[in-house]
């Protein structure tokens, strides 16, 4: 989304709407005064009588004069959480969906005095979020399923500009502008249902991407050539369905940048295109939701996306493995033995622990390319959704630089996590009495047997495990995300990490 950045003062904002976040002590920034007099003390005399709560975050609209903006909402951070980027950014929603219901086709948000431009960055990335919808199946035609208010707003966002210092202000605004946008087409790439976004149907998407972009190079591997690689594993899990599985390799080599192939950070995400369980099949309740199985590989995409957008100087190598999984008359089944890329054999004691094992060799292909580091994300575990929820994904890694670094750019970027233990105690019920490994180990600390299990692929690469279950598919609204439906958790963060890398 373009947006622009101007001295304008607010006063002067020929907007339909001009948002005024209510930063530091909560007062009306002095920028604001003169709208104010304008309005005849209105904006001061709403935040007198308390229309707006200092310690919840909300909103009180004022209308405007005879010129200048012709709304003016007023906006409380409130005080929790106690990062404030992030009720920055839930500011920016807020000001997003009433631009919405007012059907505002240019909007204002007044960045706070003293920003050095993360705050402005925060309010653009909270809007870009805030604005999202996933509703392209909705027909205008027949009997009237959409409110009109909504259809109405579905296409064009509205022009946004952040009033401040664009010497300051732009370059955060723009790069965060790019990093929402990626991270919103992640989104839609995971919303998409099953039907309409297959492995093969998911490697045009990525095609699409580096063709748009100089320096990203895509290579897909199709059924013939998985079997020359001997990737049993990601074969196996695809063997059941009509759609075969495909393996997405991109690449991002920026001119200036210097690294070897094994000083690469290599990214990986699943992408179940859909999850049925496959012949250990999943109860009906709740399948449904199993077409967002696919957003840690969507969530790599955005990120590939926003690295290449925001022209990071570090090569990154990005490894989707995508497969359907499901039961038939070829599906894999429990008791099999598969032999994947890496030569290491498993027996398949459940075919819906189908996520590590196109995991597995697609880790060990990260390897074989040459990498110096791995960080991979996927929708791997129930357990992890039951116990964190929407709020964190769980970063299950050994200690280490890698495990900092990914858990830095977290906090930095909205995308929370926090650590699990790798930790070998685990290990003996992994074990398989006929092969080397089994794909499912007991129910309880399941996603501590999922890490570990993958940990075995990567060997002695820094390998750092992401666990979205919870965090990547929402259920109901959450802050910023408007709509249930994939987060895109993930995108903000790994583009914060390419970045920061040494
Ligand atoms: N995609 C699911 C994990 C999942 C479940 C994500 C619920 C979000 C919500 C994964 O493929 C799966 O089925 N995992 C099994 C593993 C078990 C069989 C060892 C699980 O967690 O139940
Ligand atoms: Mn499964
Ligand atoms: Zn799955």
């Amino acid at each position: 989304m373009e947006i622009r950045c101007s001295t304008t003062a607010p006063l002067d904002a020929n907007v339909d709407l001009l948002a005024i976040p209510l930063t530091g002590n909560g007062d009306l920034p002095e920028a604001a005064t003169d709208l104010d007099a304008n309005l005849g003390g209105s904006l001061t005399r709403a935040l007198e009588r308390s229309y707006l709560s200092a310690t919840k975050a909300s909103s009180h609209r004022v209308s405007g004069g005879e010129s200048g903006p012709r709304e003016v909402l007023l906006v409380s951070l409130g005080t929790r959480p106690a990062d404030e980027a992030e009720r920055l950014r839930v500011a920016g929603a807020t000001a997003a969906s009433t631009a919405r219901s007012l059907k505002a086709s240019s909007v204002a948000v007044l960045a706070p005095a003293d920003d050095s431009g993360t705050a402005a960055a925060a309010l653009v990335e909270g809007f870009v979020l805030g604005l999202y919808r996933y509703h392209p199946y909705r027909s205008s035609t027949g009997e009237e399923a959409v409110p009109p208010a909504e259809e109405a707003s579905s296409d064009t966002p509205p022009a946004l500009t952040i009033l401040g210092d664009p010497e300051r202000l732009d370059h955060g605004i723009q790069a965060a502008a790019t990093v929402a946008d990626a991270t919103n087409w992640a989104r839609d790439l995971a919303n998409t249902p099953g039907n309409d976004m297959t492995p093969e149907l998911l490697a045009a998407e990525a095609r699409e991407l580096a063709a748009a972009h100089e320096h990203l190079s895509l290579r897909v591997i199709d059924r013939a050539g998985l079997e020359e690689l001997g990737a049993g594993l990601l074969l196996a899990v695809g063997q059941g369905s009509a759609h075969e599985p495909r393996m997405l390799v991109l690449e991002w080599n920026p001119p200036g940048a210097t690294e070897a192939d094994d000083e690469r950070l290599a990214l990986v995400g699943k992408a179940v295109t859909f999850d049925t369980g496959g012949i250990s099949i999943k109860p009906s309740a709740g399948m449904a939701a199993m077409r967002l199985d696919k957003a840690g590989g969507c969530a790599v995409l955005g990120g590939m996306r926003a690295i290449a957008e925001l022209g990071i100087e570090r090569r990154v190598l990005a490894i989707v493995p995508a497969a359907e999984n499901m039961p038939g008359a070829r599906a894999f089944k429990p008791g099999d033995v598969f032999t994947g890329l890496s030569g290491t054999t498993v027996e398949i004691t459940n075919t819906d622990a189908e996520g590590r094992l196109i995991l597995a060799d697609a880790i060990a292909y990260a390897r074989e390319l040459g990498c110096a580091r791995i960080v991979e994300l996927s929708t791997l575990t129930g357990a992890t959704a039951f116990f964190f929820g929407p709020e964190y994904a769980a970063c299950i890694a050994h200690e280490g630089d890698l495990q900092d670094a990914v858990l830095s750019a977290a906090r930095q970027t909205g995308d929370q996590a926090w650590p699990l233990p790798m930790d070998e105690a685990y290990r003996p019920a992994i074990k398989s009495d006929i092969a080397d490994l089994v794909n499912s180990g007991p129910r309880i600390a399941g996603a501590l047997y999922a890490g570990l299990f993958l940990q075995q692929f990567a060997k002695d690469t820094p390998f750092v495990h992401l666990d979205i279950a919870g965090s990547g598919m929402l259920d109901k609204p959450r802050r910023y995300h408007r709509d249930p439906g994939a987060s895109g958790w993930g995108v903000r963060l790994l583009a914060r990490l390419a970045a920061s890398q040494d």
